[in-house]
């Protein structure tokens, strides 16, 4: 071996280490060792066996007696490294296991080196709440954008992983009027066509078992796009969404697990165009499925290239470069821009975001309607397919709860034509349900992970210093006996205020824990248009079919849940 390249190497070791461990002295100590141990095992002697013994020995008291975390309870091996954690993610029951956790080591429990979960009311408070200041844990990278970095900072919309605050809210605010009730209700006729169709197609199966997630899924990509672009990729007619379920599966499974490594996520986004493709032999080293194209972008990407370089002030935008699957020829075909801005008419949600381009161009760059766009596919695909799959589950399992639901909304006089405001301010249980099914089922099934600020944080009686990474599984949170009377009970009433001063406060202590849309100011942008879509689609099902639930449900606690188990069978309803 070569002396210089045992210092090149020994050099690249110390860098990776002090990258790693943010440079605190005794791990800076570490890093020194480590890379002696790395010099030594180019030539295996017993001296660098010895080194190398040492190191790992070190690590270890280390961590057992002088790391800050050193008093939080959790596995034994989960102090030593992350590779406990990444063990047990990997099998896809962390929405299983982080309660058990709980129930076991009590509200705080450490479960990496420098990664601790916390379910107490207060500390869920503390780390989610208005105003906080946890900014997004480095796990989030997983899910940016390849080319994030590559581009100009203004270009750049990438609300899951955006870390500037000042830009975050900006952009939130951009966005905000086609994202609002009333923004969304200029489009309600498109969602009321596709419900229409959607529960036709429901009806003529005439009592055929189909699976629960499957018509779920095929419900959010074709209402999504018909909602954002005024046409579908004709899922329903097909009555199947072309393997999009799947591709999803295997998505979160890899982002998920590969996200725990933040140092090799950097890596990938460094590395130009192919970067990316690292995933693969990570994928099959560490055992878990490579992810696929979703087909869906097959349909979307094309469509709204298309739109948008119909517009002069839009013609140079492009699709994301370095991501899997978005050639870029998309809308190259388009000829000479025609149409100006102020003739754009409000067709549907992406005539809006680009009307808002126009009317405000320099504040709301191109860039990010395309971004925005993509997001509705995006983020919105498997939340609500989760997040319908649990009201429709819940509501027809739970005949009490489905008789009143018919009840109210027919003393209600709602209707199929009813506007989705006029049908959440008369059916209040409505909404109730769908919060609770949210409770019950909340679409994440690992947990948010945030940053402890440069101060320092007290929770649960223990002190996490800055940089320690902190959160909550909502599996745990949304089930606490203190906050939740019979916790596992599906009890929509819980959500509805009955005049009482009393109730109003346990509504509020309840609103204050629940997170089925995340929290504070870092919570979902697209929650008004999921209640949108989930409430019309569920009170429509309602008011028209009878639907049979069968089978056990089998959820993947990924960062999304996944969902498989469970079939119905939907008939025309029988009026008494
Ligand atoms: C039923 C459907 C939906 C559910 C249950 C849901 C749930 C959530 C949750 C729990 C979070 C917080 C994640 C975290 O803190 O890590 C979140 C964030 C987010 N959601 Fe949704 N979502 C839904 C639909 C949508 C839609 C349609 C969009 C389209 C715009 C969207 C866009 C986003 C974005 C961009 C974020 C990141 C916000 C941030 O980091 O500050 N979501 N969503």
């Amino acid at each position: 071996m070569s002396i210089s390249r045992d210092i090149v190497g020994v050099l690249k070791l110390r860098f990776c280490l002090s990258y790693l461990y943010r440079v605190r002295l005794p791990l800076r100590i570490s890093c020194y060792i480590a890379s002696l141990c790395y010099a030594s095992m180019l030539s295996i002697t017993p001296l660098s066996l010895s080194v190398f013994i040492a190191y790992v020995g070190y690590i270890t008291i280390y961590r057992i007696f002088f790391h800050p975390l050193r008093s939080v309870p959790g596995p034994f091996l989960a102090r030593f490294s992350k590779l406990w954690l990444v063990w047990h993610v990997r099998k896809g029951k962390s929405h299983i296991q982080f309660p058990e956790l709980h129930a076991q080591f009590g509200p705080i429990v450490r479960i990496a080196p420098n990664q601790v979960l916390v379910c107490e009311e207060d500390a869920v408070k503390t780390v989610y709440g208005a105003g906080t200041s946890f900014t997004k844990g480095d796990w989030y990278q997983m899910c940016a954008a390849p080319d994030k970095n590559w581009k100009p900072v203004d270009e750049v919309l990438d609300l899951l992983t955006e870390t500037n605050m000042e830009k975050y809210r900006r952009q939130r605010r951009a966005i905000g009027p086609a994202y609002s009730i009333t923004g969304l209700e200029k489009h309600e006729e498109l969602l009321d066509a596709y419900i229409d169709k959607f529960v036709a197609k429901l009806e003529d199966l005439r009592g055929k078992e189909v699976g629960l997630a499957n018509w779920g899924h095929i419900f959010a990509l074709d209402s999504m796009s018909q909602f954002t672009l005024g046409k579908s990729p004709g899922y329903t007619d097909k009555g199947s969404d072309d393997g999009n379920e799947d591709a999803s599966h295997a998505l979160w499974q890899c982002f998920t697990v590969i996200g725990l490594f933040p140092g090799f996520v950097k890596l990938m986004h460094s590395i130009p165009k192919v970067g990316m493709l690292l995933v693969l032999p990570m994928s099959l080293l560490l055992g878990i499925r490579i992810p696929k194209i979703w087909p869906v972008f097959n349909f979307c990407s094309p469509s709204i290239m298309q739109r948008l370089k119909t517009l002069e002030s839009m013609k140079d935008v492009e699709l994301p470069a370095s991501r899997p699957g978005f050639p870029q020829e998309y809308g190259k075909d388009v000829g000479v821009p025609e149409e100006r801005g102020d003739s754009i008419e409000e067709t549907d949600m992406l005539a809006t975001l680009m009307r808002l381009h126009n009317d405000r161009e320099a504040r709301f760059p191109p860039s990010w309607v395309l971004s925005i766009a993509l997001t509705n596919f995006g983020a919105g695909h498997d939340t609500l397919m989760f997040t319908l799959s649990s009201a429709i589950y819940h509501t027809y399992t739970s005949p009490s709860i489905l008789a009143r639901l018919r009840k109210d909304m027919e003393s209600q006089g709602v209707t199929r034509k009813s506007r989705y405001s006029e049908i959440v301010a008369r059916v209040p249980l409505l909404l109730a349900v769908l919060r609770e099914s949210m409770r019950l089922w909340p679409t994440i099934g690992w947990y948010l992970p945030r940053l402890v600020p440069a101060t320092g944080v007290t929770l649960c009686d223990t002190y996490l210093p800055h940089g320690t990474t902190v959160g909550t599984s909502l599996w745990t949170s949304h089930f606490g006996s203190e906050v939740f009377a019979e916790p596992h009970k599906f009890d929509p009433d819980r959500w509805l205020p009955d005049g009482t001063e009393e109730r109003r406060r346990k509504i509020g202590r309840m609103d204050s824990v629940w997170m089925g849309f995340g929290g504070g100011s870092r919570s979902c942008p697209g929650q008004h248009l999921a209640r949108f879509f989930v409430i019309k689609a569920l009170a429509r099902l309602v008011m028209s079919c009878d639907v049979e639930v069968n089978g056990e449900p089998e959820i993947g606690g990924w960062f999304q849940c996944t969902l498989t188990g469970v079939g119905i069978s939907v008939k025309e309803r029988k009026m008494k």
